[in-house]
């Protein structure tokens, strides 16, 4: 028997009334939330569709129960598999926290050995990829070609259609997390006019990226081992955040039962949006816009007025901090030890502090989130702006294959398909 609350409806349920028939309803509550499916008992008459719940952008639905990431955004909170971001970041290899995405724990050393082998193994990309990535313009987006030869990898591996197989996902996974760095640097040497530098198996698997980005006429690429240190945390930083646009785009498409690969790519477009992951990019060219610390209060005054945004603030969740923006802060200043000062992290710096002391961003809830420091990292790396979406869509490619197989094996999943609300024209017909 179910146990009754104060107004003597049970507890654990929600009452309505339908204000045109006056009948009520008990709608359960599970998990915090009911079954939009509920509503639809709730109709005016027996041939009424029945309720639904109107959302655009889906700000206030839960489209899937999941158990990879927990994000609190009023308390800033941010857990991969219940571990704060904070014990994993720069204490745990991006290949850690891949497998703990994937797997839903922690290897142990002979686990993370065995992944990082296998992962190591499957580096590089077919031969003709080489040829489609020439194909491009010398000035094409790297993050249209990332597109591009993510898709183009499921006509290199036709077996991934077989998506119940799960030594064929796994395989799969172990493809796309292990090419993603490659497909990334081939797109940057090919914007270069550079040969492309093949994956150095002896190297980890942020060290094997620098090598593939950066190597020139030495046989033996040696990456700067404090350099290697911070974007493999940037990379655990980014590695996964529920259900954001790409991760949910992941979802859907591969609710198709589309291939992991076609489903990527379609994660990867939607990262590059510039309210997405493209906004990394648009932070650096905004504060090469602002230029000089006093040009920042007119700049401001533009976004209050509601002709810009501030690139790199505010969040869909995170209303009081992100807190990854304070992890890669403090990577700021590891990075600046090795490749000296950035001017554009000073007018950054201003920029918060402007920002978090002005009422019009205190009241919209607009704080620094992930984009807004990582980019300066990155371009004091000698990483070109263009890239840094690509860097991000590396970092989630765990993230949105956690979800993509999770969301297959799902029972409560069955192919994505939104309703709508028609305000369209009624029946109207063709004058004879
Ligand atoms: C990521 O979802 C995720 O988890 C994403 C992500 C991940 O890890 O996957 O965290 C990665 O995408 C981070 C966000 C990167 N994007 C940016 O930095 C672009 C700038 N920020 C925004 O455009 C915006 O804040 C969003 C897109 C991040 C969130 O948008 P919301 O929640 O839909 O909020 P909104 O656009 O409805 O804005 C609410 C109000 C509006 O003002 P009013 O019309 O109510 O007066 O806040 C204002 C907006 O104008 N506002 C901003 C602003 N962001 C929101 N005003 C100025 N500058 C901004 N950046």
């Amino acid at each position: 028997m179910a146990q009754l609350g104060p107004t003597g409806v049970s507890a654990d349920a929600l009452r309505v009334t339908d204000g045109r028939t006056g009948k009520n309803y008990e709608l359960p509550i599970v998990d915090g939330a009911i079954r939009a499916l509920d509503l639809r008992q709730i109709k005016v008459a027996d041939d009424d569709f029945g309720l639904m719940a109107y959302d655009p952008a889906f700000q206030n639905t839960a489209s899937c129960q999941s158990a990879i990431t927990f994000i609190d955004g009023d308390r800033g909170i941010l857990r991969y598999r219940g571990y704060p971001i904070q014990e994993l970041a720069g204490t745990k290899s991006f290949l850690e926290v891949s497998y703990l995405l994937q797997n839903g724990e922690l290897p142990s050393a002979e686990q993370a050995q065995a992944w990082n082998a296998e992962i190591i193994n499957h580096t590089f990309i077919h031969e003709n990829i080489k040829r489609f990535i020439d194909g491009f313009h010398h000035d094409a987006h790297p993050m249209g070609i990332l597109v591009s030869t993510v898709a183009a990898l499921s006509t290199f591996y036709p077996e991934a259609k077989q998506i119940r197989d799960p030594a064929i996902r796994h395989r799969q996974i172990v493809r796309l997390i292990a090419k993603m760095p490659t497909l990334a640097a081939f797109a940057y040497r090919h914007a270069m006019g550079l040969y492309y530098a093949y994956p150095d198996d002896d190297l980890s698997y942020v060290g094997n990226f620098l090598n593939m980005m950066w190597r020139a006429t030495q046989l033996k690429y040696q990456p700067n081992p404090v350099l290697e240190h911070a974007l493999d945390t940037l990379l655990v930083l980014h590695a996964d955040h529920e259900q954001n646009c790409s991760t949910s785009t992941m979802r859907l498409v591969g609710s198709s039962e589309a291939d992991p690969y076609s489903a990527m790519a379609a994660a990867c477009a939607a990262l590059y949006g510039p309210l997405h992951g493209g906004a990394n990019e648009q932070v650096l060219r905004m504060l090469q816009t602002i230029g000089r610390a006093e040009d920042i209060p007119d700049y401001i005054r533009r976004v209050k007025a509601g002709e810009l945004r501030l690139m790199g603030f505010g969040h869909r969740v995170y209303k009081n901090f992100d807190p990854r923006a304070q992890l890669i802060k403090q990577i700021a200043n590891e990075v600046f030890e090795v490749t000296g000062p950035s001017p554009l992290l000073d007018i950054a710096l201003e920029v918060e502090r402007i920002a978090l002391e002005d009422e019009y961003f205190i009241s919209h809830k607009l704080y620094p989130n992930v984009d807004f420091y990582s980019g300066i990292i990155y371009l004091a790396m000698g990483i070109p702006m263009e890239m840094f979406p690509v860097l991000f869509a590396i970092g989630r490619t765990p993230g949105w294959l956690a979800h993509w197989e999770e969301s297959l094996l799902d029972p409560d999943q069955k192919i994505g398909r939104p309703r709508q609300l028609y305000l369209g024209e009624p029946e109207r017909h063709v004058r004879a």
